[in-house]
């Protein structure tokens, strides 16, 4: 009998090139660089050229790839009418799995799977996420979706179809180091789920499907979302101390701490946390002190030092979309902007070495029972 690695936890399942968690310290590699030195310098529209190509563009490169992102913003009208024919009460992800297997309905080479296709559908899912995403939030809201704007990047153009004003500097930053952050993260349970997908030679679509679903759940991208809701049920600077003790005895888990991978720090943590802090003085201070409180209160508590639990991405990512004026049910929508670029990018890599991924379960049910006809059963 071999040995069972619950949650697949410690198991490697292939090999990329893409990105590297090193949990035990704390770092993360896209490309082979750090994401310390990305994160301050590098655009998302770099980041997707580096692990779609695997190198960094040049100038004249870079601008060849944004004017193909700008030319692909737009949505077939069929898929902003499928946007328009869904509940308002709808969850975004759920309009957003939907709106991108509308898109897969009008590409006539929705199953070719060659590497030329596949990197056009890349180019055309994350030049059109944005797109979708605004436009299934001003939808909800009875408001008209807008068209993008060519004069703005990537980050600022989201903020202008969501908000229907252009952002201003920090704001436009603090988009775009938010997706350049979560672009890519090893085989966390999104990209694995893809890639599952893909190893049946499923289309790419049919695995950004797999993905956008995966990424909803609250152990995942629905922690942002959770996140925030938490900074909300404390309410106020003031009652930190009394929430925190209330959660501890009842033992619920803190949202946006923790994480299977890291047992150090999340590098990425640093980079929001700071951001959230330079928005909050422009906004409202209240949340980011209570998440930073709540932050200060974990790392005192032997509970989460033993453990290795500390904020992960989603604790400071919450405080930091809800001052660029996101409304939380969107997190995980506007996470799968982000990942969408780590997404496509390891779905190229998978269908270019391709190998059916097929675990095994240990059995534990009973064996050898005999068949019982339907009337002798009781
Ligand atoms: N608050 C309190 N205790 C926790 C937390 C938390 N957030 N996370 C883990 N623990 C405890 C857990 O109870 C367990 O304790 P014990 O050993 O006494 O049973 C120990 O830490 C190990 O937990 P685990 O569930 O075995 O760890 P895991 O690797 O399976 O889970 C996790 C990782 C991210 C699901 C978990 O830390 C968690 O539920 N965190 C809150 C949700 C969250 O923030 N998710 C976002 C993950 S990072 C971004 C992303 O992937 O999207």
């Amino acid at each position: 009998m071999s040995e069972v690695k619950s949650g697949l936890e410690g198991v490697v399942v292939a090999r990329t090139k893409l990105s590297d968690v090193i949990g035990d310290v704390g770092r993360l590699i896209y490309s082979g660089y750090d994401i310390h030195d990305l994160a301050p310098h590098a655009s998302i529209e770099e980041v997707a050229y580096m692990l779609w190509h695997g190198c960094l563009p040049t100038r004249p490169q870079l601008d060849e790839f944004v004017r193909d992102l700008l030319n692909r913003r737009g949505l077939p009208f069929q898929v902003m009418e499928l946007i328009r024919s869904t509940p308002q009460q709808a969850h975004p992800m759920a309009v957003l799995r939907t709106a991108v297997s509308g898109l897969a309905l009008g590409d006539a080479e929705a199953d070719d799977i060659s590497h030329d296709s596949n990197l056009r559908k890349a180019a055309d899912l994350t030049a059109k996420l944005p797109t979708i995403v605004a436009a299934i939030d001003r939808n909800r809201k009875g408001l008209e979706p807008l068209a993008p704007r060519n004069d703005l990047d990537h980050a600022a153009n989201f903020l202008y179809m969501l908000h229907g004003r252009e952002p201003d500097e920090l704001e436009a930053r603090a988009m775009n180091l938010y997706l350049v952050l979560l672009a890519d993260h090893g085989f966390n349970a999104s990209t694995f789920s893809a890639r599952v997908t893909a190893s049946t030679l499923a289309d790419l679509y049919s695995a950004i499907a797999s993905a956008i679903g995966t990424l909803k759940g609250p152990a995942h991208g629905g922690a942002t979302q959770a996140a925030m809701e938490q900074l909300f049920a404390v309410g106020d600077v003031e009652k930190v101390e009394g929430w925190f003790d209330d959660a501890r005895a009842q033992g619920r888990r803190l949202m946006g701490m923790g994480h299977r991978e890291y047992k150090a720090a999340d590098p990425r943590a640093r980079h929001l946390r700071q951001m959230a802090a330079e928005l909050a003085k422009q906004t409202d201070p209240k949340w980011f002190k209570i998440a930073e409180k709540l932050e200060q209160l974990a790392r005192q508590d032997p509970y989460f030092v033993e453990r290795n639990l500390y904020a992960n991405v989603d604790f400071y990512s919450a405080p930091m979309l809800y001052a660029l004026g996101i409304d939380p049910d969107l997190y995980a929508a506007v996470f799968a902007m982000s990942r969408i670029v780590g997404w496509t990018a390891h779905l190229l890599e998978q269908y270019a070495d391709n190998r059916l991924i097929r675990p095994r379960a240990e059995y534990t049910g009973p064996m050898d029972l005999h068949w019982t006809p339907l009337d002798q059963r009781e």
